[in-house]
């Protein structure tokens, strides 16, 4: 089986696998983050190099203050668990979006984290915690005018290579194979620039209920795959 390097997910389906339930959403959120910690072996048995997962966006601060309070409880406790699973797996944690945002301790978390994480490398975890895509295109244009104000590269420098260094994700390869759960078929203004050659992969299965089984099974349909970056694909049977 030929395995993705990078696998981005969108993690969704929390709130109506807990209604499904008859539990509140919240209940959903905690097995959303239960599962995460999961993932990470079965990313780590199967071989994928990088994963990184949508856990909050720039959007869901609109969400109840109930529900943001919750997330927020549960970002502070998986944040010191992530340290554990990091050692485990030998796995470097990386928070990408605007963390400024959050309140001061989660802050020093993510930075311990990271900071604990460094040196570990079978597998690179990105967080993508008040992220959004176009709010990092924003940050990444920002920092390059200020460069280009302060004469370090002149505009015609630019290449796509340069813009690529500006963003969240900088130095880290393209994911190969996205996939989103619980039936929902949108980007939701995940990774836009990261994702232009990915495969996308969509299932009704919903976040919680994400395990093992189905990561292989989207890898498998990701190998049936006749992955094209544009050009025509040599026939290798001739
Ligand atoms: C989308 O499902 C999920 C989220 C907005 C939060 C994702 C959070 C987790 C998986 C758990 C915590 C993560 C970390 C990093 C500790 P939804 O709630 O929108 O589900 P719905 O579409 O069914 O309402």
């Amino acid at each position: 089986m030929n395995v993705p390097n990078h696998i981005a997910i969108i993690l969704d389906g929390n709130g109506r696998w807990a209604k499904a339930k008859g539990m509140p959403r919240s209940y959903g959120h905690v097995k959303g983050c239960a599962n995460l910690e999961k993932i990470c072996d079965h990313i780590k048995d199967v071989g994928v190099k990088y994963l990184t997962v949508y856990a909050f966006s720039t959007e869901n601060w609109k969400r109840s203050k109930e529900e943001v309070e919750g997330l927020m409880k549960l970002f502070r406790s998986y944040l010191k668990k992530c340290m554990k699973s990091a050692k485990k797996n030998n796995m470097r944690v990386k928070i990408i979006g605007d963390i400024t945002a959050f309140d001061e301790d989660i802050q020093q978390s993510i930075i311990e984290l990271e900071e604990y994480s460094k040196d570990f490398d079978s597998i690179y975890f990105q967080i993508a915690l008040n992220y959004g895509s176009r709010d990092e295109i924003k940050r990444a244009v920002r920092k390059l005018a200020k460069d280009v104000e302060n004469g370090e590269l002149k505009p015609e420098e630019i290449e796509e290579s340069t813009i690529e260094s500006y963003l969240d994700t900088a130095g880290i390869p393209d994911p190969d194979l996205l996939i989103r759960t619980s039936g929902e078929q949108r980007l939701s203004n995940y990774l836009l620039w990261q994702l232009a050659y990915t495969e996308f992969y969509f299932t009704d299965v919903a976040w919680p209920d994400f395990g093992k089984k189905e990561l292989i099974e989207a890898i498998e349909k990701y190998n049936g795959r006749d992955r094209r970056y544009g050009g025509v694909k040599e026939d290798t049977n001739v």
